[in-house]
């Protein structure tokens, strides 16, 4: 339902809404926009917070908060890397997710767990911007300032940079044969154990100011016939520089009990990825299983899963055809699962301090610098794809989310306990839909 619209549409335009109290707004929209106000507003109201600080403190994370969008917190135990144990924290609504990271954790364990490696922490961020005139003139004023444009940040940068980070190069880089005129000056980063956004940005856009003050100041003093105009400066989510590697391995006897078995589904196993590499239809899927589990955990401690998600499917990208991220392979006897993946994320600042349970799960993580988290992470994104990948080339994907699916059924049936036991037997091999499980449930 919507309201109508006056004559004058512009009449209708919403002003100060921000301002309005949370139980303002919350009037507005039920009465505008619901048959049933007086039920769309309970409904809101039952998902705030009963204790106040908590609300408030979920409120000032966004703007014009009505009430608080739940999702499952989850467990997945039994992760050994790098030969410690973890239970890993996961905020996801997908059904089968969880069971499927829990089960390849085990099954990992079992065989050495997972390895992981940082190879590199540098994150990047670009000035864009347009310059008519002589390139040499632009280079050569760059060399010449550069040491005054790190210098503007000095004052930015004085904590980054006593935790190990700061600016670590600046460069100019020549767009001109994409479009005229158009130059960045990148600038590339360390940020410590914070994702870093807001301190790249300040720095860009503080490095720009400077550039654009002395490059006027010198044409001044200049002959040379020059014109220079900043467009933007932000931080780039592309991080091909901010990479985690990690694997697991084990001989192809160890897949299963039966040699045979298990040679065929290492190789099927193997072939599957390769179809990633090669598909992108399922390249796309595939990277998408990957991403179920980073995200879950992402979202769990509190960090900036979309950043994430467009660097991984970017880097995915790199060779100029999008490609599958993991990779299995076979050699003298060994089966190898592994991924590299870019992640930049943090375990200090933003909602990972602020959040109660992004606190929470930090803690249960031990309390992670931030290589150990991105190690902990890529590990979970590895165990999603392997237990997907292992479905999909054994019993398929629809038996899990069928267990899952009628879970989710019987919940909504209010099906008893005996009920459900029942169920869970009749429907153990079977097809099953809300209309099936209703009619078993009526019957039984
Ligand atoms: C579903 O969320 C994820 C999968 O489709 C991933 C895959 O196909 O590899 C199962």
């Amino acid at each position: 339902m919507s309201y109508k619209l006056n004559n004058n549409p512009m009449d209708d335009i919403l002003n100060g809404f921000s301002k309005k109290s949370t139980q303002e707004k919350i009037e507005w929209v039920c009465t505008n926009f619901f048959q049933d106000p007086i039920r769309a507003s309970e409904m809101l109201n039952q998902y705030r917070h009963t204790i106040t600080k908590y609300q408030e403190l979920h409120e000032s994370f966004s703007e014009n908060t009505i009430s608080n969008f739940l999702l499952p917190y989850s467990l997945a135990p039994n992760f050994l890397i790098n030969e410690s144990p973890y239970c890993l924290p996961m905020v996801t609504e997908e059904s089968s997710v969880v069971a499927a990271a829990s089960n390849a954790a085990k099954f990992w364990f079992k065989r050495g767990g997972f390895h992981a490696q940082v190879t590199e922490t540098i994150k990047e961020g670009q000035i864009h911007f347009i310059y008519r005139g002589k390139k040499n003139y632009l280079v050569a004023f760059i060399e010449r300032n550069k040491a005054n444009m790190l210098h503007a940040t000095d004052i930015i940068s004085s904590n980054m940079k006593k935790r190990g980070g700061g600016i670590q190069s600046i460069k100019l880089i020549d767009k001109t044969s994409s479009i005229a005129n158009y130059y960045q000056l990148s600038v590339r980063f360390k940020t410590g154990n914070a994702m870093g956004a807001n301190y790249i940005n300040s720095c860009l856009e503080e490095v720009a100011r400077t550039m654009q003050y002395l490059f006027s100041e010198e044409l001044v003093r200049s002959k040379e016939k020059a014109d220079f105009e900043i467009l933007m400066s932000i931080l780039s989510n592309y991080t091909p520089e901010c990479l985690v590697k990690v694997w697991v391995e084990c001989l192809v006897e160890e897949l299963s009990s039966d040699m045979k078995k298990a040679l065929t589904y290492a190789n099927r196993f193997e072939l599957a990825c390769k179809i990633a590499k090669e598909s992108v239809a399922r390249a796309v899927t595939h990277n998408k299983g990957i991403m179920n589990g980073i995200d879950a955990i992402l979202i769990a401690t509190g960090n900036d899963f979309r950043a994430v998600e467009a660097g991984a499917h970017a880097y995915a990208s790199k060779s100029g055809q999008y490609s599958g991220l993991s990779h299995a392979s076979i050699i003298n006897g060994n089966f190898k699962f592994e991924l590299t993946v870019p992640l930049s994320i943090g375990t200090v600042g933003g909602v990972t301090t602020l959040h109660p349970l992004a606190n929470w799960s930090m803690e249960l993580l031990g309390n992670p610098d931030v290589k150990t988290l991105m190690k902990i992470t890529a590990s979970l994104g590895l165990a999603q794809n392997f237990g997907a990948i292992n479905s999909l080339i054994t019993s398929g994907i629809q038996r899990g989310h069928m267990k899952m699916h009628l879970n989710n059924i019987l919940h909504q049936l209010r099906a008893s306990e005996q009920k459900r036991e029942k169920a869970k037997k009749h429907f153990a091999n079977k097809k099953v839909n809300f209309q099936l499980v209703k009619e078993f449930i009526n019957r039984s």
